[in-house]
């Protein structure tokens, strides 16, 4: 991989530590994938921040960051946190709650923002065309494929070394000729709402892996659908992105088909139960405005049960502008949490066992990493099963 003279003397160390070793880490992923060279970026977005998904071991290496002085040279944002501090932060052990205090500390030292958000593209929208390095798979997925900007899908690590350096090597989708479609999907019927987005994700997501998809002949679909989309994908399946409206820029390419039992199929085998939730959880990712008036305007006149909880997940800054949808919200009984989500923070030992959401994405991960059962189901389900 080519370096500029001031890149080689940061990897030589001339700048410190902490801008050395992130540059090894870049120059490292370039050579293994084929990069020539490194270039700028506008922002990063870094992941690795709950406590509870993270555990103890990089807090080290954060920290030694950090103390050596490391800043990130463009915009940078953290996603979600084990917990908020207004809501569920008293109900975990203080060990957990000063560990994730410390861990963000450090980012902060490092000028990262806390924005605890994995919808960074709520708060500052990437320009078409600007080069980013984006950790957390469904953020990645939808600025490359929604909001036409270009990001390989990084772990936190190297989005953490590409907002230190300011860079990232300029492989994978950062080349054109890799956003080209690989695989055609065509499907008897389009999905209908959310749910069925996010089930068909991740259906094609097994199919597909690490190939990009052309969904041909979508029609009626919201940004939030397409969110629900790309969230499965990344769910099941390695893709960076996906297309969905012409000139779809086909390299030549398989062909799979997804018929309406396929999605049901999929709702199906996403659900480990049907029994009655402790918890509806609406809001992976973390809703839009439009996301969290759609859920007042469901709620509008219900209460949510006694015996159950209702949480909608979103960041600080939505929040901010949905003042009176969050009323209706609370009015009936439900929750708008910030900074967090029930997938990143230790539900179980909130006493929850059994989980109903809209999203295909936690309905993915919750039973293994969450250790709960959960139902897939639409967001008017998820209203009409909270309010009983
Ligand atoms: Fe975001 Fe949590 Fe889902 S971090 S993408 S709401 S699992």
């Amino acid at each position: 991989m080519y370096l500029t003279k001031e890149e080689e003397r940061i990897y030589d160390g001339e700048h410190g530590w902490a801008y050395q070793v992130s540059m090894k880490i870049l120059v490292r992923l370039g050579d293994l994938f084929g990069a020539t060279k490194l270039i700028p970026i506008k922002s990063a977005h870094i992941s690795g921040v709950s406590y509870k998904t993270l555990g103890d071991a990089p807090i080290d290496f954060l920290d030694t960051l950090a103390s050596a002085g490391a800043k990130a040279q463009v915009p940078s944002t953290l996603n979600p946190s084990s917990f908020d501090t207004d809501h569920l932060a008293k109900n975990f052990p203080q060990e957990y709650r000063a560990q994730q205090l410390s861990i963000i500390d450090l980012y902060k030292k490092m000028d990262v923002r806390p924005v605890f958000t994995c919808t960074p593209y709520y708060i500052r929208k990437p320009q078409v065309d600007s080069h980013l390095a984006w950790a957390e798979s469904s953020a990645s997925v939808y600025a490359n494929s929604v909001l036409g900007s270009w990001t390989n899908r990084e772990g936190g690590p190297s989005a953490l070394a590409a907002a230190l350096i300011g860079k990232t090597p300029n492989y994978g989708v950062h080349q054109p000729e890799n956003r080209r479609a690989d695989v055609l999907v065509k499907f008897e019927v389009s999905p209908r709402n959310q749910m069925e987005f996010g089930a068909l994700g991740v259906h094609v997501g097994k199919l597909v892996k690490d190939k990009i998809p052309v969904f041909e002949g979508l029609s009626n679909y919201t940004n939030d659908e397409l969110k629900q989309l790309g969230a499965g994908l990344a769910s099941s399946g390695m893709s960076t992105m996906f297309h969905y409206k012409e000139p779809y820029a086909e390299k030549k390419v398989e062909t799979v088909s997804v018929e309406a039992k396929d999605i049901e199929n999929t709702i199906e085998s996403l659900s480990t139960t049907r029994e009655a939730p402790d918890l509806i959880f609406v809001g992976c990712p973390h809703c839009s405005l439009s996301e969290v008036r759609n859920v007042a305007h469901a709620l509008k006149g219900k209460k949510v049960r006694e015996d159950a909880k209702l949480w909608v997940c979103t960041s600080r800054y939505v929040k901010g502008k949905a003042e009176k949808y969050i009323k209706i919200i609370e009015e009936a009984g439900g929750h708008v949490l910030c900074d967090t989500c029930a997938v990143v923070t230790w539900i179980n030992k909130l006493g929850i066992d059994v989980m109903m959401t809209s999203s295909a994405k936690t309905a993915y991960y919750a039973p293994t990493l969450n250790k709960v059962n959960v139902s897939l189901a639409s967001l008017v389900q998820c209203v009409n099963t909270a309010c009983g």
